[in-house]
């Protein structure tokens, strides 16, 4: 596991933030909680990947998958903050596993205001850390070989990572932890409601594999 502190530059970080708020405005998905409930089982990335983008978890979870948008490979990647982004990712990734690597996942994630519905959807209450993910996970992929987390938003660095069900990594913005995310298990811990009402928790995950 390492932690990068400080990992974009301020102007890069802000843009970072910009583009992950257009990109979930843009790909918003309709309300639809309580209508299909194995929309929302699991919760995890391996199930997310199985399923179509659409069928992700609703409100206060969305997450969305890039690769699968066009748009963020021909405009957002283009711009400085992402390429900056991806490269500095690639290579801290790269010298960790000693070979070159490429992402195989890049997934936006926020964290908005939620209701009762949505915690007995999505969240699960841990006596030590609060709410968090209803399901600690690790990534499946025949190739995968390290993630990351990068905080982009987060109104306190206590809603951070949890490892292994017991660590606590905290989630100190602008920061991008790495960690063998197809072995160590892991979970976000959320923020309560009131605290995302007017500042919600972005995060970018990403998995890589050697090229
Ligand atoms: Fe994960």
């Amino acid at each position: 596991m390492k932690i990068v502190d400080d990992f974009l530059t301020t102007d890069e970080w802000e843009s970072m933030l910009k583009t992950c708020e257009i990109i979930v405005d843009l790909y918003k998905r309709p309300d639809t909680r309580g209508e299909s409930p194995e929309d929302y089982s699991g919760n995890t990335h391996e199930t997310l990947d199985v399923y179509e983008q659409w069928k992700t978890p609703y409100p206060p979870y969305m997450t969305y998958s890039l690769e699968q948008i066009q748009q963020c490979r021909d405009v957002l990647f283009k711009k400085k903050c992402w390429e900056s982004f991806l490269q500095k990712n690639c290579e801290e990734v790269g010298n960790i596993v000693g070979k070159p690597v490429t992402p195989t996942d890049i997934r936006v994630c926020k964290v908005e205001e939620y209701d009762e519905k949505d915690i007995e959807l999505n969240v699960r209450k841990h006596e030590k850390f609060g709410y968090m993910d209803n399901v600690p996970h690790v990534h499946l992929g025949d190739d995968l070989v390290y993630s990351s987390v990068y905080y982009i938003q987060n109104p306190d660095k206590e809603y951070g990572t949890v490892i292994e069900d017991e660590t606590l990594v905290y989630g100190v913005e602008n920061r991008c932890l790495f960690f063998d995310g197809s072995k160590i298990m892991h979970c976000g811990v959320w923020p309560p409601s009131e605290e995302v009402a007017d500042y919600p928790r972005y995060i970018i995950a990403m998995n890589f594999k050697c090229q």
